[in-house]
């Protein structure tokens, strides 16, 4: 059987959060924000799940997948300095299989889409979950000049989980620290960049955003209350 490991990634500091408590610890209508992704990959198929967290912050990441009921647990392993580093601490951490590597600051991620990564995943090896851009884009230089307006319908927002086969991208990650460049923010680039394989993307839901700033959060909270239904 296949096994599929969510890299769940709790290794930032939440500078644009501007809050005094790291954002994946934050209280979210009662609970941690981390807990909610932990939860929904415990509900969804994948067979395991690895947390990424700042160095010092392991026991406190593994009592609250205790309190959660999280048994998928398999490690929490230390994160690094930047996104990138924190993602290869977990995917070399994982077992043989496929990864799906998700940002703890996205606490929406719903489980149809989890099951739609797992299946996409064992077809085309690395695929992003994402949306298409509802607004026009606009490409423009460091001065606003606009360079070039692509089609709204190619305009893909990425999203997490970012899914892999794990020895894709173990391949990447192996160019990467031979030839580091700077310019990569997100998991899909690494494998383009540095292995020359496709990277499909695949609708997922717009709700599935990321909280990094204080008007995201209070949408989360927003959310959570519509949900409840006051
Ligand atoms: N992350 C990580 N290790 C890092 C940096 C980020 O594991 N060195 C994780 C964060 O915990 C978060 C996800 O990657 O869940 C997405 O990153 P981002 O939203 O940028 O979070 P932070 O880096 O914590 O926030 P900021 O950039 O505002 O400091
Ligand atoms: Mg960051």
């Amino acid at each position: 059987m296949n096994r599929f490991t969510a890299i769940v990634l709790a290794g930032g500091s939440g500078q644009r959060m501007k809050a005094k408590e790291k954002k994946q610890f934050m209280d979210l209508c009662g609970k941690p924000l981390i807990a909610y992704s932990l939860m929904a990959f415990e509900k969804s198929n994948v067979t395991d799940i690895i947390i990424v967290a700042s160095p010092g912050d392991e026991d406190r990441c593994m009592g609250i997948a205790k309190t959660y009921g999280i048994t998928k647990l398999r490690a929490v392993v230390p994160g690094g300095d930047t996104r990138t580093i924190s993602v290869y601490s977990g995917v070399i951490s994982s077992p043989e299989g496929y990864v799906l590597i998700h940002d703890s600051a996205r606490p929406f991620i719903d489980i149809d889409s989890i099951h739609r990564c797992m299946s996409a995943v064992m077809v085309y090896e690395a695929v992003v979950l994402g949306t298409v851009s509802k607004d026009t884009v606009k490409l423009s230089d460091d001065r606003g000049n606009i360079l070039d307006t692509p089609n709204r319908e190619n305009v893909w927002i990425a999203q997490t989980p970012q899914c892999f086969n794990k020895n894709l991208i173990m391949a990447a990650y192996d160019g990467y620290r031979k030839a580091p460049k700077s310019s990569i923010t997100d998991d899909a680039s690494l494998v383009e960049l540095y292995t020359g394989e496709k990277v499909r993307m695949i609708a997922g839901n717009a709700l599935n955003f990321k909280v990094t700033e204080p008007v995201d959060f209070l949408m989360a909270q927003a959310l959570i209350g519509a949900k409840q239904g006051h």
